[in-house]
């Protein structure tokens, strides 16, 4: 008898507990109810989509809803099976920054039969009907931001005819971003480049041609180890324009590599996109002229309405219903502004906004 009671006692201790845990994990405030929303992000090798995931986590919880986050190591396979776990589960908002932008149509397929609403994370979905809302920052104006810095610097918008040499890198050639960040530097450098003020000694400007698989530091500095030796083992190289942070990464090794960073060698001017701590300590020691700055706080907490919103049956707040053709329709989407940065304003941007601490960069 006194086994049985004292079982008892403890199954009704269990009971509280876990009654105490379900209200820790559902604060009062939240109106999400418990109801399960899955986060697939691509890949933890890099800084940002770490960031991402865990500001997602965060504010999901904290407006009540329970969070399958999820990372597919660059995996387009692990991603699916990520994505079918999270339906099998019951999730009913999937939140997914894709790693192949193509490959989701046979899941969200699935997801659809559920009933499932979708949205795009940072990167578009492409082929498919079954996804009803992109939330990601004005892509095309990051590569402006990238476009401008160059003519600024050189001064090519003040009459300067140089020529300069510069070379282009593309990013991931699956990723439908890539293509945004090219456009908008390029249409931003071309009449330069008609002009001859800018020379692309290789030549090389098609994306099949400039574009780095999985955005990998390795590619752009096994590409940029080609170029040098290639086209520039008698004159140095200006400028180079790199869509992202990743690749500026690789870039700025084999430059270093080659010899750069000397009076008679100067690193040559060089764009970026992220502030990646590594890129941020390159911006402080002049190995990196300038990166984008999108701060993944205000993305998640766009997103976060958009569950939000999709969950109590309103509209989600879009800003652009034209821009973002994924083939099958233009995907009603969200833009947030990306931000200029260097080393004169890092400090006000990143450190006193709270995003890194002067630590992290040191
Ligand atoms: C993102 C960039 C990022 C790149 C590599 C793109 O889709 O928009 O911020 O640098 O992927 O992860």
């Amino acid at each position: 008898m006194r086994k049985f009671v004292s079982i008892a006692a403890a199954l009704m201790l269990l009971a509280t507990l876990v009654t105490l845990a379900t209200s820790c994990t559902v604060p009062s405030g939240g109106g999400g109810g418990g109801a399960l929303i899955g986060v697939a992000m691509p890949t933890k090798s890099l800084q940002r989509w770490n960031q991402d995931g865990d500001h997602m986590k965060t504010k999901l919880e904290a407006a009540g809803y329970k969070v399958d986050l999820q990372y597919a190591a660059d995996s387009v396979e692990t991603q699916v099976s990520q994505i079918e776990n999270m339906i099998t589960k019951g999730a009913k908002v999937l939140v997914i920054a894709s790693i192949d932008g193509e490959s989701l149509k046979g899941v969200l397929e699935d997801a659809a039969k559920e009933g499932i609403k979708v949205i795009a994370y940072d990167r578009l979905i492409r082929g498919t009907e079954h996804v009803d809302y992109y939330a990601t920052f004005d892509n095309y104006k990051v590569g402006e931001l990238q476009g401008k810095y160059i003519v600024e610097a050189l001064g090519l918008d003040k009459g300067e005819k140089g020529p300069f040499t510069l070379e282009v890198f593309g990013g991931s050639p699956d990723d439908n971003n890539a293509y945004f960040f090219n456009a908008g530097a390029m249409d931003t450098l071309r009449p330069y480049i008609d002009s001859g003020a800018l020379v692309i000694k290789s030549g090389q400007v098609d994306m099949e041609q400039i574009a780095i698989p999985g955005w990998k530091s390795e590619g752009s500095q096994a590409r940029m180890d080609n170029l040098l030796t290639a086209y520039y083992s008698d004159e140095n190289i200006d400028v180079v324009l790199s869509p992202n942070d990743s690749l500026a990464a690789g870039i700025v090794a084999s430059l270093k590599a080659a010899g750069y960073g000397s009076a008679d060698k100067p690193f040559p001017i060089l764009t970026g996109q992220d502030c990646d701590v590594t890129n941020v300590k390159h911006l402080i020691a002049g190995e990196q002229s300038m990166s984008v700055f999108k701060d993944t706080r205000t993305l998640a907490a766009k997103v976060v309405g958009m569950v939000d919103a999709i969950m109590k049956g309103t509209e989600p707040e879009i800003n652009d219903t034209k821009t973002y053709d994924n083939g099958i329709k233009v995907v009603p989407s969200y833009l947030c502004e990306p931000v200029f940065a260097d080393a004169n304003n890092y400090k006000e941007l990143l450190i006193d906004s709270g995003y890194y601490t002067e630590d992290q960069l040191k």
